[in-house]
């Protein structure tokens, strides 16, 4: 097996992808002292400096076009974590690349509902026009072209993405039609949500660093309720009709049961006890829903705007 990321032959194999992470290429553009200053004011978000690691590989990402050994180096130093723990991050998750990207970077939904709908024609299409494969980038470098995992946008299905900004409902020709405009130069805009920018310039949003001038027109750029048509189909016919899901036992999120239920998970789960009062845990036993702040794979600091109640789904602004 080779030597993990950052390691002096800077490649990797993960028993996930055999994709090697790849020594940075000598005209690349370097991590500068800016870059540091960066990731600084990144890490200075948190309460726990290693938080910071997601957002900071998207930094190095956006001035490299993927996650280069330098890269690794840097959020490595400032974080105080190996260069070991640092590349199992950069190397689980798909969005963070192994290799040198295109300008842009075109996703293709191959799951099951875009797959039936057309997904893979559009892959094979594109794939065949651009003369590579899934994570592969063209030879003019234009492009990088993967197949995607369900986009969470089924209902414009097939979708694909550039720097992942939506294109929906595509079909064969639509999408080569796109790929061909990107070549060009030229950027279409998205069929909702902000516009395009390229992959390097997505990458630094990701770090939460804004393309946008001022809040104004940060809101601008995100998609209205009146945007949503299909995804709120179902809501609106059930709406018209006058149905409604059926109504949770004690829902926790309701204003006068919230506080109580959420107490009373903490405190079972403090001493092992079983679940109170709440969701169906179908063992015949009942639970609460997890207490804010204590959701699994968080660290307790998301917006609590961003919790779903029944009564008000927060609506999504993309996929
Ligand atoms: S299957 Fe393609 S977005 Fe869900």
């Amino acid at each position: 097996m080779s030597a993990l990321p950052g390691s002096a032959e800077g490649t990797a194999v993960t028993g996930l992808d055999s994709s090697p992470v790849e020594p940075t290429p000598v005209d690349l553009p370097p991590l500068t002292e800016q870059t540091r200053l960066e990731a600084r004011e990144i890490i200075a978000r948190y309460p726990v400096a290693r938080s910071a690691l997601l957002p900071m590989l998207h930094l190095v990402q956006s001035v490299q076009g993927y996650v280069t050994p330098e890269g690794v180096a840097l959020c490595s130093e400032e974080l105080g974590l190996t260069k070991a723990e640092v590349g199992a991050v950069a190397t689980f998750y798909t969005m963070y690349k192994r290799r040198p990207t295109g300008r842009h970077l075109v996703s293709v939904c191959t799951n099951t509902l875009c797959s039936v709908l057309g997904g893979q024609r559009i892959m094979d299409a594109l794939s065949a026009d651009l003369g590579v494969h899934h994570d592969e980038t063209a030879a003019d470098g234009s492009i990088t072209l993967e197949h995607a995992e369900c986009l969470a946008a089924c209902d414009y299905a097939p979708v694909v993405t550039v720097d992942y900004e939506f294109y929906d409902q595509q079909d064969v020709e639509s999408a080569r039609e796109l790929v061909a405009a990107l070549r060009r130069g030229e950027k279409p805009l998205p069929t909702r949500g902000a516009p395009l920018t390229d992959f390097r310039g997505i990458s630094r949003q990701l770090a939460g660093f804004s393309q946008h001038a001022d809040e104004a027109a940060a809101r601008a750029a995100v998609d209205s309720v009146d945007q949503l048509g299909p995804t709120l189909i179902g809501l609106r016919l059930a709406d018209q009709r006058g149905e409604s899901a059926p109504a949770m036992h004690q829902a926790a999120s309701s204003s006068s049961g919230a506080p109580e239920a959420e107490a009373a998970g903490v405190e079972s789960a403090q001493r092992g006890a079983p679940e109170p009062a709440g969701r169906d845990t179908g063992d015949g036993r009942e639970g609460a829903d997890t207490p804010a702040g204590h959701e699994p794979g968080t660290s307790g600091q998301g917006p609590t705007g961003a919790r779903r109640t029944i009564e008000g789904r927060a609506p999504r602004r993309k996929g």
